[in-house]
């Protein structure tokens, strides 16, 4: 007979749990015969003794299983995933650069999480854009356009959503295992034939040190090869936001430019970089550097710029939106954040700016908050950047009723979240620390 204590005292005595053990314990959580109080108990045994690479496997497995799985069947489907980050707005960009040289993209997207922006939440900036579909509707958009995006819906991976918000409430969300599990159940239940991952590391990111990036990076290559995916990972830097526009009209406003090839120049890297690795992953450029320059000619040609109009398009926004962006909500005020003083800007309280930005409407502290879609923040310099005193540091964007809390940032910037010193702190993180590449043929690449 099935028994959740005894599977709970086994994690919690260290030990290792079997295939089944874990299947039933996922079942009992997605069919509610298990409660709450009993899975937190295990998640808690997780979270402090650790799985295995098989016990993770079969948790991941089962958390796949536990709803709809799609298959396309098809090696060019292939999908991105960031664990998240300030400013990381890389998915409009990636997805028409692939989908404009022949990958089809299915993308279940997800919702700001503490810190850190949604991608689903930032495409509801334009107005009538339809995140909410059904499977059949993902799939047949999917295979007709080549590029899908929709919000998480409790068909795929009904296990994660009940996991995750248990793990919200009770210290367990940053556990290598539940972390690789929880991302990989969804990803794996989409159909793609390659996940490629963006894992973020640095005070803006859920994995502070580069290490923790790291090992969460091998227990999801593991965990994708043994579901006969292939694989590619880099860890990047969020020591800093990515690009400079946070908040959800001015970062889809910075996406836009960086199609037309006028974006920042590290939202510009680490796209292609990323969009070149879903371009080899798909088989349409023998190696990663062959799919970066695929990559580079999309975003010079502008196909990649029409492959986003589709998207927007076909999904019932309005696609004009990419060029008039007055269509997009803004917010109605400005207040610029002067440096008090010369010298280069050495370091960014990543974080914080996430923060700032929820704290201003653009992310949400209760799940029923309204998006306030206008708001938000504009870095003008970043770490290593030249400062002259009365330089404009920062941007906020906020509306009327907004006054009282805007001042309470601007004391922040300048009291800790923005260090300015008289000499440059010469050596800062690369943006793209490592890359590896896995095929499920078992063939390496870095
Ligand atoms: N994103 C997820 O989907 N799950 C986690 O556990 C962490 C980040």
């Amino acid at each position: 007979m099935f028994y959740p204590p005894e599977i709970i005292a086994i994690k919690r005595d260290g030990g290792t749990l079997s295939e089944n053990q874990i299947t039933q314990f996922v079942k009992g959580i997605t069919d509610g015969s298990i409660t709450d109080y009993q899975s937190a108990a295990l998640l808690m045994a997780i979270y402090i003794n650790g799985l295995n690479k098989k016990e993770t496997a079969a948790l991941t497995k089962a958390m796949m299983f536990s709803g709809a799985t799609m298959n396309f069947n098809d090696p060019t489907v292939i999908d991105k995933h960031s664990t998240g980050g300030v400013g990381d707005k890389t998915s409009f960009i990636i997805a028409p650069l692939a989908a404009a040289c022949g990958v089809k993209v299915p993308m279940v997207a997800g919702r700001g999480l503490g810190h850190t922006g949604g991608t689903v939440d930032k495409i509801e900036a334009i107005k009538g854009f339809q995140t909410q579909l059904t499977l059949e509707d993902f799939q047949d958009h999917l295979i007709k356009e080549g590029v899908v995006l929709m919000g998480q819906t409790g068909d795929l991976a009904p296990a994660d959503k009940k996991l995750y918000a248990l793990r919200d409430v009770t210290a367990t969300i940053s556990s290598i295992p539940l972390i690789t599990a929880s991302i990989m159940s969804k990803k794996l239940a989409e159909g793609a034939a390659g996940i490629v991952m963006d894992i973020k590391w640095g005070n803006g990111a859920f994995m502070e040190t580069k290490g923790q990036a790291k090992k969460l990076a091998r227990s999801i290559v593991q965990t994708g090869l043994s579901f006969n995916r292939h694989m590619m990972v880099s860890i990047t830097d969020m020591n800093q936001p990515l690009g400079n526009a946070i908040g959800n009209s001015l970062e889809l406003i910075e996406c836009f430019e960086t199609l037309k090839g006028k974006g920042p120049k590290d939202l510009e890297e680490l796209s292609v970089h990323l969009a070149g690795g879903m371009i080899h992953l798909a088989g349409k450029s023998k190696t990663h550097k062959g799919g970066i320059k695929k990559a580079k000619a999309a975003l010079k040609d502008g196909s990649g710029l029409a492959c986003l109009k589709k998207l927007i398009a076909h999904q019932k926004g309005d696609a004009k939106v990419v060029d008039q962006y007055d269509l997009l909500p803004l917010a109605k005020n400005k207040k610029e954040i002067l440096a008090p003083k010369s010298g280069y800007l050495t370091h960014i309280e990543c974080k914080n700016f996430g923060l700032h930005c929820v704290a201003l409407g653009g992310g949400r502290v209760k799940t029923s908050d309204k998006i306030d879609f206008g708001t938000g923040l504009y870095l003008h310099k970043k770490r290593g950047d030249k400062v002259k005193k009365g330089d404009v540091l920062t941007t906020i964007y906020f509306n009327d009723n907004q006054k009282e809390i805007v001042s309470e940032i601007e004391s922040q910037i300048l009291q800790k979240d923005i260090i300015i010193k008289n000499k440059n702190k010469t050596s800062y993180p690369s943006l793209i620390e490592e890359t590896k590449i896995s095929l499920v043929a078992g063939e390496m690449s870095c």
